[in-house]
């Protein structure tokens, strides 16, 4: 189950002191369902707005975004997002976290215990499904929470530096492992990470934003086989290029915003 995801023409603002300052400007990308794209930039150069774009957290400016050829009115469970922050209950075991979703969905309680222990194995929580939360170390919680947002079967899945807080190893343990799920499910990853070398060690594609407002300054396909790690030699090689390709756009100063330029808008 997945779905493309479409951005034409999207520029995103948000209230400043000069009217609407730009967050994203002029974002064009089409990806195909069942595609894992990675989208690195600089902090701040509007990541997670495009993620809350798709989510339908947020509506543009301008432009419009689609999934699966509809445009986005709002959130939806076609679309699950996974967050830095594992964003679990702390109330609730493992198990009722990953039931969560399915619960507000409706699934019934036979199907919803079946779901949740298949994905807890999967991720390899099976022997955990009775913790809390705090009794989980950082790569645990966001196993669990990749297990809730795999149990909803979701046609997108949208992360936010999903790995950032995690240490070295649980990071690349995860980077094997997610790329395992996502080629088991099919599912379209829409995947944002200030981390080059993250980047091009997960996707098909790498989205190179420049710093804020983001403007698409590359788009680098990555055809090395998987599983992928981040120290592979092929894989620092190309993030080499991907930050060469950054470092310019700095230093060409593409998206340096202009006093009464084109980087404040009326909104
Ligand atoms: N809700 C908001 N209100 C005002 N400014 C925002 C809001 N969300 C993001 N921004 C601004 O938009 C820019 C991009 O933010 P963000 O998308 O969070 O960047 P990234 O995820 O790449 O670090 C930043 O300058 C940020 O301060
Ligand atoms: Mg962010």
């Amino acid at each position: 189950m997945s779905a493309p995801v479409s951005l034409r023409g999207v520029s995103q603002a948000f209230a400043g002191s000069r009217g609407g300052r730009l967050a994203l400007d002029g974002v064009d990308l089409e990806v195909a369902a069942g595609e894992f794209v990675c989208v690195v930039g600089p902090s701040g150069c509007g990541k997670s707005t495009m993620l809350d774009l798709l989510a339908g957290h947020t509506r543009p400016a301008r432009g419009d975004v689609s999934v699966a050829g509809a445009g986005v009115r709002g959130p939806g469970p076609d679309r699950v997002m996974v967050f830095q922050e594992h964003a679990l209950f702390p109330w609730l075991s493992v198990r009722d976290n990953v039931a969560f979703g399915l619960k507000n969905a409706g699934v019934p309680l036979e199907e919803r215990d079946a779901t949740v222990a298949t994905w807890l194995r999967k991720v390899g929580l099976a022997d955990a499904a009775d913790l809390h939360p705090h009794q989980l170390s950082g790569g645990m919680r966001q196993r669990a929470a990749l297990a809730r947002a795999f149990a909803m079967r979701p046609q997108v899945l949208l992360m936010d530096e999903p790995f950032s807080a995690l240490d070295a190893p649980s990071r690349d343990r995860l980077h094997v492992e997610l790329q395992e799920l996502w080629a088991e499910t099919g599912v379209t990853i829409v995947f944002v990470t200030h981390n080059v070398r993250e980047a091009v060690a997960l996707g098909d594609r790498v989205i190179v934003l420049s710093s804020g407002p983001g403007r698409i300054i590359g788009d680098v396909p990555v055809t090395l086989h998987r599983p992928r790690v981040v120290e592979s030699e092929r894989v620092v090689a190309l993030s080499a290029t991907v930050r060469r390709l950054l470092d310019a756009a700095d230093q060409l100063g593409i998206s340096a915003p202009r006093e009464g330029g084109d980087s404040y808008v009326t909104i």
